[in-house]
């Protein structure tokens, strides 16, 4: 996954906004991600990836899946949740 890619698919927030928010912001939990344009909030499949770049000390290079199998991945997922 590269910068410009979404890395909140429901909200359309690129990996590159939730980095900026990381750096700039500084929340104390990966929940408060959520006030990054709602990433999270929607069928949470992101939630996992949000969490892991904001355990990471450099999330800029956290390797994350491409766009492709991430997008497919939450389709089977979003297909399995109620
Ligand atoms: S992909 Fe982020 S909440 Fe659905």
């Amino acid at each position: 996954m590269k910068d410009d890619d979404e890395l909140c698919l429901c909200f359309h927030v690129s990996r590159r906004k939730v980095i900026q928010f990381l750096k700039t912001q500084r929340p104390k939990s990966a929940s408060q991600l959520s006030e990054c344009f709602g990433a999270g909030t929607g069928c949470g499949w992101c939630r996992p990836f949000l969490r892991r770049l904001w355990e990471s000390e450099q999330p800029e290079t956290e390797s994350l899946p491409n766009p492709e199998t991430y997008a497919t991945e939450r389709a089977a997922y979003r297909d399995k949740t109620p």
